[in-house]
């Protein structure tokens, strides 16, 4: 470490992302940028679609929420994909964000053996602590969507001293849970590559090839959680997940309730 708690780049643990690897895949790279959604929503129309960006350290990265996302450089993976669906309704933009959290955990769970699961409706969870997260940014009007914005943060090499403490209890990374060591190009290429499919297929098929999956993967279902949203909350059980991606939570009284929004409190 260098002083002032930033990452030493010289040491061997956290290299860098290879940038002519990326530079063949088509992947722009900056060593540091304020946050890769935001790079991508400047370069959007002149962009083609599955143009991504990755970048070894984000200034202003953006979660859920306005949240800030924490992305040192050097261990983390922080990359954005733009995507231009032609037919795709704005109705039926969020399963996005569910489609990029189950192909991930599938394929780190395939790839990796480990057992990382999703929570709805855009968390990366590994043993119970937060792996990643997905924010999805959609531009257009009601009717047509211009563009989408999938950003990724996954949390890869950290050890717990690199999470500042607030986050020590709630964050993990591959590094923490396997011990292991993970060559962040090959993931980030890897990765790119399961995602790009799955959208294809998605445009194609919708989301019903995706419907069983999500549900094995997603921490909640069958359980019952508590919802909040704007001062308000509702708690059921997870019963099942609608073709437009909302979670559908079965209240005490037998009422079937369908959720776009909101967060799960257990
Ligand atoms: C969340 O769980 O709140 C979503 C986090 C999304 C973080 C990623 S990192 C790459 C992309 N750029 C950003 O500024 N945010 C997303």
């Amino acid at each position: 470490m260098m002083a002032g708690g930033s990452m030493d780049y010289q040491d061997k643990k956290y290299c860098l992302l290879d940038d002519k690897k990326l530079e063949a895949e088509k992947i722009l790279y900056y060593r540091t940028v304020d946050s890769t959604s935001l790079a991508i929503h400047r370069n959007a129309a002149l962009s083609e679609n599955y143009y991504t960006v990755v970048a070894e350290e984000q200034n202003k990265g953006r979660g859920r929420r306005g949240r800030d996302w924490f992305s040192p450089p050097g261990c983390g993976l922080w990359f954005s994909i733009l995507l231009k669906p032609s037919m795709l309704k704005p109705e039926n933009a969020q399963a996005i964000t569910l489609i990029t959290g189950a192909v991930i955990a599938n394929h780190l769970n395939e790839k990796y053996e480990i057992s990382s699961t999703i929570k709805w409706p855009n968390d990366l969870i590994l043993n119970g602590k937060k792996l990643g997260g997905i924010l999805t940014e959609m531009k257009g009007y009601q009717t047509k969507i211009d563009y989408i914005v999938a950003g990724i943060g996954l949390n890869v090499n950290q050890k717990p001293a690199d999470f500042p403490e607030l986050l020590k209890p709630l964050a993990t990374s591959l590094f923490i849970e396997t011990g292991r060591l993970f060559d962040r190009t090959e993931l980030l290429i890897s990765i790119r590559k399961a995602l790009l499919k799955a959208y294809e297929i998605f445009y194609r098929q919708g989301f019903a090839p995706f419907h069983n999956l999500w549900l094995e993967l997603n921490e909640t279902t069958g359980k019952i959680i508590t919802l909040i949203w704007s001062g308000k909350s509702l708690t059921g059980k997870v019963i099942d997940l609608s073709e437009n991606g909302s979670l559908v939570v079965e209240d005490e009284h037998g009422f079937i309730h369908n959720v776009n929004y909101g967060e799960i409190k257990n």
